[in-house]
């Protein structure tokens, strides 16, 4: 299909998909948070593709966050309350999704921007990027997911440092914080996330699935639970063709075939 604000391109089975509206810096107006829901249930449903990159346009912006003429113009409470609402759900479905998402992080990553990087499952940053959830300044707080996802990845003291000031973090510093995964000079950024996205590509697909969901569900509850879904989870790899396929391989010497099977 074709989008408007975002493109998708294809690098074998892998899906790129960049925001595409840099005179914004990438901002998530309705229009585009449409087409992103759309996006994400296209590649869900395509079974060639085996693992996403979510990128922006331009050397400048990632997603710069919602549009801020959207906030300006919410009428009611209600109406915000379900703009909120809206966005969580998208990105819900980002973090959900059967096929990993990286976040290939090219410039700034703000309010909507960070929210949207931290529903994906890894965090690749160029050295110039700047991270931050500066709804504060605009006398807001962050309403898709962010002050529920910040403190599960920095702790709920530098969740509260960056959501009460506003502050912009570097790439080194968001590295440390461990808010993104891996900081690498701009100029590479696209060669690392496809790397790497190539190497998850080659594993057995429901394998991938499944210890994205594992580590997505356990990390939501307590650890006796969770040992127990996650051993359901290999139970269900067990009866998989990839499983007989990945260990016979390697008894045999050679490379796995998987099928997603
Ligand atoms: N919503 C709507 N428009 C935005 C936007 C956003 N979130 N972020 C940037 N833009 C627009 C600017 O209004 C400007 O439009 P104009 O050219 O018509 O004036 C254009 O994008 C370029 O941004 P500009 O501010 O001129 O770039 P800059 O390099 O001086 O500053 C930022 C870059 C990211 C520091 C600055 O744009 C900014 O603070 N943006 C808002 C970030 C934010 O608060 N996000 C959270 C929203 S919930």
């Amino acid at each position: 299909m074709e989008y408007e604000n975002i493109l998708v391109t294809r690098e074998g089975n892998i899906a790129i998909v960049t925001f595409n509206h840099p005179k914004v810096l990438n901002a998530l107006d309705h229009a585009t948070m449409t087409e992103l829901s759309a996006v994400i249930a296209e590649l869900d449903q395509d079974n060639s593709v085996r693992c996403i990159i979510l990128t922006g346009a331009g050397e400048k912006a990632f997603v710069a966050g919602a549009d801020i003429n959207e906030l300006r113009a919410i009428a009611s409470a209600a109406e915000g309350a379900d703009f909120a609402t809206r966005g969580q759900n998208i990105f819900f479905k980002i973090e959900n999704l059967s096929k990993p998402v990286i976040a290939a992080i090219n410039g700034y990553a703000l309010g909507g921007g960070c929210e949207l990087a931290m529903a994906c499952d890894i965090r690749i940053a160029a050295d110039h990027a700047k991270l931050g959830q500066p709804e504060i300044n605009l006398g807001i707080i962050p309403g898709y997911g962010g002050t529920q996802r910040l403190p599960r990845l920095v702790g709920k003291g530098r969740a509260k440092w960056l959501i009460l000031t506003g502050d912009m973090i570097s790439a080194q510093e968001a590295l440390r914080i461990g808010l993104v995964d891996f900081v690498v000079p701009t100029a590479e950024l696209m060669n690392a996330a496809t790397e790497l996205a190539c190497k998850i590509a080659s594993k057995a697909p429901l394998a991938v699935a499944w210890a994205k969901r594992s580590i997505n569900v356990g990390s939501e509850t307590d650890l006796v639970t969770a040992c127990a879904y996650e051993a359901c989870q290999f139970g269900l790899i067990c009866g998989t063709e990839d499983r007989i396929e990945g260990t016979t391989a390697f008894l045999e010497k050679r490379p796995a075939q998987f099928k997603g099977k």
